[in-house]
């Protein structure tokens, strides 16, 4: 999936929305920046954790976010205007344009899944940090997710159809050895799930749901399947009748 046009459109809707924003916390108190330290963001799309952490890093310190996309960094570069540490810019991780060893702690949120070549990005995020350094990675096993409310079949086919967004939609489940393999150590992983019982904008499922059904419209889903789908999920909430979850993982490693 490329986050150009009307996916970057809903992708910065949903990273707003108050489940998002909340996930936004946790993973920067994880990450527990430090005033003065350097630190990259991969994939950071609209820039509102970048900014947090340009925030956290203070003037004296380096909060880089990339992306591969020209439209989120334009989101993001709107959002972090005026705060000096934060330099989003437009790049590939799987070929960082920066020197060894000269980041304390990188992050990616829902974002190494898309490149093909996860393997190579992993090395190239392990060179830029200093021994010692901080890599917190959070991702999806998206097979695990769950949705009830519409007709079981319906959701099958755009869940089927979502399955090939991402290069790696599941890839918690072997992120560790991948890490081991790049040079990195200490490796845990820690659940930070996702439960929608209301089907609003303020939910992840809202949002969630226009990202995929877009996905599925272009994966050429049957003409209307993705309009039923949005529709029969609104028509399960107003009957009180709609649930989501998901599981995201958030697998912090050490640079070894
Ligand atoms: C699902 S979005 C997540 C954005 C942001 N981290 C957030 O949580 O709101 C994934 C982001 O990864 C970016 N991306 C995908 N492949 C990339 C690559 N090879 N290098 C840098 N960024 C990439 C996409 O453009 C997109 O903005």
């Amino acid at each position: 999936m490329e986050f150009t046009g009307e996916i970057a459109e809903i992708q910065q809707q949903l990273a707003r929305c108050s489940d998002i924003a909340a996930r936004r916390l946790a993973v920067a108190q994880t990450l527990a920046p430090r005033r003065g330290e350097r630190l990259l963001e991969i994939g950071c799309g609209a820039g509102l954790l970048l900014r947090e952490l340009a925030l956290a890093v203070g003037p004296h310190g380096l909060a880089a976010g990339l992306d591969i996309s020209p439209d989120q960094i334009g989101a993001a570069e709107a959002e972090c205007t005026g705060i000096p540490a934060a330099k989003p810019e437009i790049g590939d991780v799987r070929a960082l344009g920066y020197g060894d060893a000269v980041f304390d702690a990188a992050v990616a949120v829902q974002a190494v899944e898309y490149v093909p070549e996860v393997e190579t990005a992993l090395a190239e995020i392990r060179r830029v940090l200093k021994a010692g350094g901080r890599f917190h990675c959070l991702a999806t096993n998206w097979t695990s997710s769950f949705w009830h409310g519409p007709e079981i079949g319906l959701t099958a086919r755009i869940a089927s159809a979502w399955e090939n967004h991402a290069a790696h939609p599941n890839l918690p489940a072997r992120l560790a050895p991948m890490l081991a393999r790049a040079g990195f150590t200490g490796i845990r992983q820690l659940p930070v799930p996702i439960v929608n019982a209301d089907f609003g904008p303020a939910a992840f499922a809202y949002w969630l749901a226009r990202l995929m059904a877009a996905h599925a419209a272009r994966e050429g889903t049957a003409p209307g399947t993705a309009e039923a789908w949005l529709a029969a999920l609104a028509a399960a909430d107003a009957e009180g009748e709609f649930f989501f979850s998901s599981v995201p993982i958030l697998t912090t490693a050490i640079a070894a």
